[in-house]
């Protein structure tokens, strides 16, 4: 009887280890209804890059300078960089900064400023049409998955080197995309 549970037990722990190999402990978290949780600590996960006054836009007029940086849960990011490729699990977030300057001993240039919104790009090919969602934050609130009718899919999926993600644009991950292999033509 004991070593029938011990044999169910160890059948429970490789099933455990199964489900995290797809979707890793830090992955995206979602409420009962499907909407994507708030990652509270997404500011600890990795660094990918900033962007400056990035637009979609043609001929889109200057505003104040707006900053974007990007960041990943680490789990996706160390498979990136074994295989050029995002598993499922993925969570890519853009924050976005406003800008100040001038302010104490700054006589030029901008510097990040107050947080301004919150989007993510989530890989999870069991869950999502197409494997991949957009998510919106509205301050720490879960999120709904945009409509798949969205600009958000069609801009990242005709142009996006990688997946759909703009790793052309990640400098530390297109070396690793262009070494594996693993860019689409954009
Ligand atoms: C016309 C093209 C276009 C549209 C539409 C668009 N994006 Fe993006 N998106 C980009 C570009 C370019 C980047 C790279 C930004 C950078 O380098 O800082 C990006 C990056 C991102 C990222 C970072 C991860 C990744 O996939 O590379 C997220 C998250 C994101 N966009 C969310 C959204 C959401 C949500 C929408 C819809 C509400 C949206 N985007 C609509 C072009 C687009």
């Amino acid at each position: 009887m004991q070593r029938k549970a011990i044999v169910f037990g160890a059948a429970l722990l490789v099933l455990a280890g199964l489900a995290t190999s797809a979707i890793s402990a830090d992955g995206p978290q979602f409420a009962a209804d499907g909407a994507l949780l708030f990652p509270a600590d997404y500011r600890s996960w990795s660094y990918v890059t900033s962007g400056v006054n990035m637009s979609y836009a043609e001929g889109a007029p200057a505003s104040a300078v707006t900053f974007d940086n990007i960041f990943v849960n680490p789990a996706a990011l160390e498979r990136f960089r074994a295989t050029g490729a995002w598993p499922n699990g993925t969570v890519l977030l853009l924050e976005r900064r406003a800008s100040g300057t001038g302010a104490t001993i700054n006589k030029r240039g901008s510097f990040q400023g107050a947080f301004a919104g919150l989007e993510a790009h989530v890989k999870d090919s069991t869950r999502f049409k197409g494997g991949w969602a957009f998510f919106n934050f509205s301050g720490e609130a879960p999120a709904r998955e945009i409509p798949h009718t969205a600009a958000c899919y069609s801009c990242h999926e005709e142009h996006g080197a990688v997946d759909t993600t703009f790793v052309q644009f990640y400098p530390t991950l297109l070396p690793i995309a262009q070494q594996k292999k693993t860019l689409s033509a954009q």
